[in-house]
């Protein structure tokens, strides 16, 4: 089959990086997610997956995140059968062939038009009630096309830091705004996260640029009536952290004991 020449940079190519990062934990004989789509992905694009400057570690890493969002999700859709997914930014993320959701939910994959575009080419089309929205996330038009009678989760993973903290605001008050309830799931960096961010090679080879740096979760349950936060997992405290190699382990561990260092990456659940 031929392969997928990438004409994507910026933003959209990152998605690059975590698909590759998925793709490396597949192949490991204790891999977090088992997700071999994500290799197949991966063999059917011509790019230099050593841009993303991905290890052993940060595989996992990536991975390990990708896994606490994938549970949230699971126990959300196991309290609401008849619900709604918003999975924003879902570059060429597996996660609705993952979870397998029955037919009473509703699953939306949103990104940019030259990512949805490559998704469409590249990856499965799930059965069941799913669509792909091709839009940037801070457009008004896509969710007010979204029925809104159904409790909603939106899961987005390595979005925010793109966005600007105005943005992200926005994105969140439409949400929580539009739907009886539902949950927001996502990561987030802290502001050390954002000033490092030319230490991320997969951040800098992309030419991308990040912005927003979420130090206090609790801010944003000022955002909407009725916003709370229930979870706020430090990237160094991840559940699964035993399966990294053990110099990854180790500078978890350090930098667990550093102010600053140890808020630099976060998994949120909020409920509305
Ligand atoms: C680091 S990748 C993460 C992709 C995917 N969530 C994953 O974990 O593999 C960042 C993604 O955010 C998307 N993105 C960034 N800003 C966006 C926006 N304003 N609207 C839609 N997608 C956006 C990019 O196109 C890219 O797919």
């Amino acid at each position: 089959m031929d392969q997928e020449k990438i004409t994507l940079s910026g933003t959209q190519e990152t998605m690059l990086a975590t698909l590759y990062a998925r793709a490396v934990d597949s192949r490991s004989p204790d891999t977090v997610l088992g997700d071999t789509a994500a290799q197949a992905a991966v063999e059917r694009i011509a790019y230099d997956f050593g841009k993303t400057g991905m290890t052993a570690t940060t595989a996992v890493g990536v991975a390990l995140r990708a896994k606490q969002l994938d549970d949230w999700t699971t126990a959300f859709l196991a309290e609401h059968q008849k619900a709604t997914v918003l999975h924003l930014a879902c570059g060429l993320d597996t996660r609705v062939q993952r979870l397998d959701p029955p037919s009473s939910v509703h699953w939306i994959d949103v990104d940019f038009p030259d990512v949805v575009e490559l998704r469409r080419r590249l990856l499965p089309e799930p059965s069941g009630d799913y669509e792909m929205v091709a839009s940037s996330v801070t457009d008004e038009a896509w969710l007010s096309e979204v029925p809104d009678d159904r409790p909603t989760v939106a899961v987005f993973e390595g979005l925010t830091m793109y966005l600007t903290k105005d943005e992200g605001k926005r994105l969140i008050q439409r949400i929580t705004g539009r739907f009886p309830s539902g949950q927001l799931l996502f990561d987030c960096y802290g502001s050390l996260g954002i000033k490092l961010q030319k230490c991320v090679p997969a951040v800098r080879n992309a030419g991308a640029t990040l912005h927003w740096g979420l130090d206090d979760p609790y801010e944003l349950e000022g955002w909407h009536d009725g916003l709370s936060c229930l979870d706020a997992v430090r990237s160094v405290d991840m559940p699964g952290l035993e399966k990294m190699p053990s110099t990854g382990r180790m500078s978890m561990k350090v930098m667990a004991h550093l102010p600053g260092f140890r808020d630099v990456g976060r998994i949120l659940r909020y409920r509305f």
